[in-house]
C-alpha cells in the first residue's frame, strides 16, 4: 500500500459498489429532498402507495427500507445479490449489474437494481411482491425498520475434502455461502479445522458486517444477539435485542459509575486535565458500567454472552471519548474540537466487555462537541431527516440538544442548561429517584386541605424535588399568580389576594423567599419541608431561557413562528417525563396545544437499537452529518438579548 491508498479498502470486495460504472451519476447539491412514489405491489392485496422525501444521492433501496418499504435482497444493498429489482422511471443510467440481471426489454421498461440506483431527481418506482418477506421490527417513534443487521449467519452442510477435492477449509466454507464475502478473523481461522472436523462439517460460519467472526459446529442460527448501549452521563442504559427478531430479551440500567468523577461532562472532562491518571479511571469506571449491563442483560434473558456478536453505543462526544481512552480536553475548551465525527467500530473487549471474542461495538458518530453520537441517534429513531412535517427536537439536560427541521433543512445547536432540570443548585433539588416530588398541582380555590397536590416517586415521603417537579411547580406558581411574569415571589398581601389556599405557604427561611411544597403540618419549621425558593426560581429561568434561546434561534433561521410547528418531540429522560402544559406555561418549549408536545422517550437508546437492526440505519445516522447544519449559539452577537428577553414567563 501507498502511502496515498486509502487505509482501508474492505469496499474492493462489494463489487457492486465497485463497479458503479455506469450507474448514475450522484450529481446534486447536497441540499433539499427527492420525491420517490412507490407502487408496492403484494400477492395478497392491492398495490400500496407511499411518497417519500429523502436526500439527494440516497439509494432507491435505503429510501425504501428507511421508510419502512420492503425490497427484496439477501446481500443488504451490498450490490452482490441481485435480488433488488424495480422498475423507475424516469429511466436511469444502467449499470453492469444490471445488464447482467436484466433482459434489454426489461431494462428498456427501466427494471433496475435499487440499491444501485440514487435518487437524484424525483422518481416512480415499482417495488414488484417480495419473494422472501424480510422481518421487519418498530423501533423508535413509530419507526418500522427492516431487520439487516450486521451480524449474519449461515448453517452450511459442507463436503468433506478428499484426495480429488483439497479446497483449503476455508475455501470449502465461503464457497457454501453464496450471498456473502466475509475476511476471515485469526479467532475463526484458528478455530475452523477443529470445529469442521469435529462437527461433521456440519457448522455455522458467523458474519459480522465484513468479517468471519467465528464457526460453530452444527446449526446455530437462531442464536445471534446483539446489545444496545444508551450510555448517559449520568444513567447508562443497555437492552439485549434478539437480533433475528428485532426482539428485546432484557433492558437494564444503572447509574454510571463515573459519578464520583462529577455529574457533568465538564465536570468529567476537568478530571482529566488535573490528574494524568484520571483518563484511565474514567474510561475503566465507563467499561465497568457497561460490562455489569451486558452481565445482567445476559443473565436475565439467559444468553450466553458468546452468542453477542455486537453491541452499539450511542453517547455524548464525551462520554465516548471516554469510554475509548480519548483524552476529552479539547472537548471542553474553546473552540471546542472533537478527536473525530465518525469513531470506527472497536472490539467490544477493548472497552471492558466480555462478550464474543470477535464482537465488534458500533458507535455513532457527532455533529459536534455538543451535539453528540447519543443525538445522531435521536435523530435516527425520530426521523427527523425523513419526516416532512416541521418538528422540534428537544433534549432536556444540563447540556441541551435542539434539533429543528421545516422538512428540507434540519439545524442543531446546544444549549448550556445548567444542572437545575437534574436537581443541581436547587435547594431541595434530587434526581428523579424515589422520594422525589415529580408532580405538582396547586389549587388556590381548594380550602379543605389538598391546595397542594403532589405525585411522590416510590410512593414514599416527598424528600426533593426532580426535574420534571421543579418545571410543574413554578408553572402552577405561574398560573396562580404567587409568582410573577418576572419570576419574583408577589408580596405577602398580594398572595392573600390572588391565592388564598395558598398564602400561608409562601414564607421565608432566613432572607430566602420560599414556597412550601410538602410539610409535614401547618405549622411545621419551613426549612425542615420540601420547599422552593426563589433562588430555585431563578436557576430554572436561567435553564429555560438558554433554551429557548437555542429554539428561537434555530427558528429565527428557518424563518418559522410557533405556530408553524407540527410537532416538538421532548426527549432524554428528562425531557420525556415533562408535562407539556408546564413546559408550555413557563416558555421552555413554544407556545402550542399540547397535543403537538410528545415524549418521545429514550430516543438514544432506540437509535443504537436501530443500528444493531439495520446496517442502512447506520448508513442513515453517517449521512446525517452531511444533513444537519449545527449552529453555534455561543459567538452569535445576538444570544445575550434573546437570553434576557427570554428570562421572563410568557403571559
Ligand atoms: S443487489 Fe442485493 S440488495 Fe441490491
Amino acid at each position: 500500500m501507498t502511502a496515498d491508498e486509502p487505509e482501508f479498502a474492505l469496499d474492493v470486495r462489494r463489487e457492486g459498489l465497485l463497479a458503479r460504472s455506469g450507474a448514475e451519476p450522484v450529481a446534486h447539491d447536497g441540499t433539499g429532498r427527492v420525491q420517490l412514489s412507490f407502487t408496492v405491489e403484494d400477492k395478497d392485496a392491492p398495490p400500496a402507495q407511499k411518497e417519500v422525501r429523502v436526500p439527494p444521492g440516497v439509494s432507491v433501496f435505503d429510501s425504501a427500507s428507511w421508510n419502512g418499504i420492503a425490497i427484496d435482497s439477501t446481500c443488504g444493498g451490498h450490490g452482490t445479490c441481485h435480488k433488488c429489482k424495480v422498475r423507475v422511471s424516469p429511466v436511469t443510467a444502467v449499470t453492469v449489474h444490471d445488464q447482467r440481471t436484466f433482459t434489454p426489454a426489461e431494462l428498456g421498461a427501466g427494471w433496475r437494481l435499487a440499491c444501485l440506483v440514487r435518487a437524484t431527481r424525483d422518481h416512480e418506482v415499482l417495488v414488484p411482491p417480495l419473494t422472501t418477506r424480510p422481518k421487519a421490527a418498530t423501533v423508535g417513534v413509530g419507526r418500522q425498520v427492516i431487520l439487516r443487521p450486521a451480524v449474519q449467519k449461515r448453517y452450511v452442510e459442507l463436503v468433506e475434502p478428499t484426495l480429488e477435492d483439497q479446497r483449503p477449509d476455508l475455501q470449502r466454507l465461503l464457497d457454501a455461502i453464496d450471498d456473502l464475502e466475509p475476511v476471515p478473523d485469526l479467532y475463526a481461522l484458528r478455530r475452523l479445522p477443529t470445529v469442521l472436523r469435529q462437527a461433521d462439517f456440519k457448522v455455522t460460519a458467523v458474519v459480522v458486517d465484513e468479517a468471519l467472526v467465528d464457526v460453530e459446529p452444527g446449526d446455530t442460527t437462531g442464536l445471534r444477539y446483539g446489545i444496545a448501549f444508551d450510555l448517559g452521563t449520568t444513567t447508562v442504559v443497555a437492552t439485549l435485542l434478539d437480533l433475528a427478531t428485532g426482539t428485546p430479551m432484557a433492558v437494564a440500567s444503572m447509574l454510571n459509575k463515573q459519578q464520583p468523577f462529577g455529574g457533568d461532562v465538564i465536570s468529567r472532562i476537568s478530571a482529566t486535565m488535573m490528574d494524568p491518571e484520571a483518563l484511565g479511571r474514567l474510561q475503566a469506571a465507563a467499561g465497568a458500567t457497561l460490562a455489569t449491563l451486558a452481565d445482567q442483560v445476559c443473565r436475565e434473558a439467559g444468553v450466553d454472552p458468546h452468542h453477542v456478536y455486537e453491541a452499539a453505543l450511542a453517547g455524548n462526544a464525551t462520554m465516548t471519548a471516554l469510554a475509548l481512552g480519548i483524552d476529552p480536553e479539547p472537548l471542553g475548551v474553546a473552540p471546542f474540537v472533537q478527536t473525530t465525527a465518525t469513531p470506527p467500530s472497536v472490539p467490544a473487549a477493548e472497552i471492558g466487555l466480555s462478550l464474543h471474542p470477535g464482537a465488534r461495538v458500533a458507535l455513532f458518530p457527532a455533529l459536534g462537541a455538543y451535539v453528540g453520537g447519543d443525538i445522531v441517534a435521536g435523530m435516527l429513531a425520530t426521523g427527523m431527516d425523513r419526516d416532512k412535517r416541521t418538528r422540534l427536537f428537544i433534549d432536556v439536560g444540563t447540556n441541551c440538544e435542539i434539533v429543528l427541521s421545516d422538512g428540507n433543512r434540519i439545524l442543531s445547536t446546544a444549549a448550556p442548561a445548567g444542572p437545575a432540570f437534574e436537581g443541581g443548585a436547587i435547594r431541595c433539588g434530587m434526581r428523579a429517584a424515589d422520594g422525589a416530588i415529580e408532580v405538582v398541582k396547586l389549587d388556590p380555590e381548594a380550602a379543605d386541605g389538598s391546595e397542594v397536590e403532589i405525585g411522590v416517586i416510590g410512593d414514599v415521603a416527598p424528600r426533593g424535588l426532580c426535574g420534571s417537579g421543579l418545571v410543574d411547580a413554578v408553572a402552577e406558581l405561574v398560573k396562580a399568580g404567587l409568582l410573577d411574569a418576572s419570576g419574583r415571589y408577589v408580596t405577602d398581601q398580594v398572595a392573600k389576594e390572588v391565592a388564598p389556599g395558598l398564602a400561608d405557604r409562601l414564607t421565608s427561611i432566613g432572607q430566602e423567599r420560599v414556597f412550601v411544597l410538602h410539610r409535614e403540618r401547618p405549622d411545621s419549621d419551613p426549612a425542615e419541608g420540601v420547599v422552593l425558593s426563589q433562588r430555585d426560581v431563578r436557576e430554572l429561568q436561567f435553564a429555560k431561557a438558554a433554551i429557548s434561546t437555542g429554539w428561537t434561534l434555530l427558528m429565527e433561521e428557518l424563518g418559522l413562528e410557533h405556530g408553524d410547528l407540527q410537532q416538538v418531540l421532548l426527549a432524554g429522560s428528562f425531557g420525556s417525563y415533562l408535562s407539556a402544559a408546564s413546559a408550555v406555561r413557563i416558555g421552555l418549549v413554544p407556545k402550542l396545544p399540547v397535543l403537538r408536545i410528545v415524549p418521545a422517550g429514550n430516543v438514544a437508546g432506540e437509535g443504537a437499537k436501530m443500528a444493531l437492526l439495520s446496517i442502512r440505519e447506520r448508513v442513515g445516522a453517517a449521512a446525517l452529518l452531511e444533513e444537519v447544519t449545527y449552529v453555534e449559539l455561543s459567538d452569535r452577537a445576538d444570544f445575550n438579548d434573546r437570553f434576557v428577553d427570554l428570562l421572563a414567563f410568557p403571559g
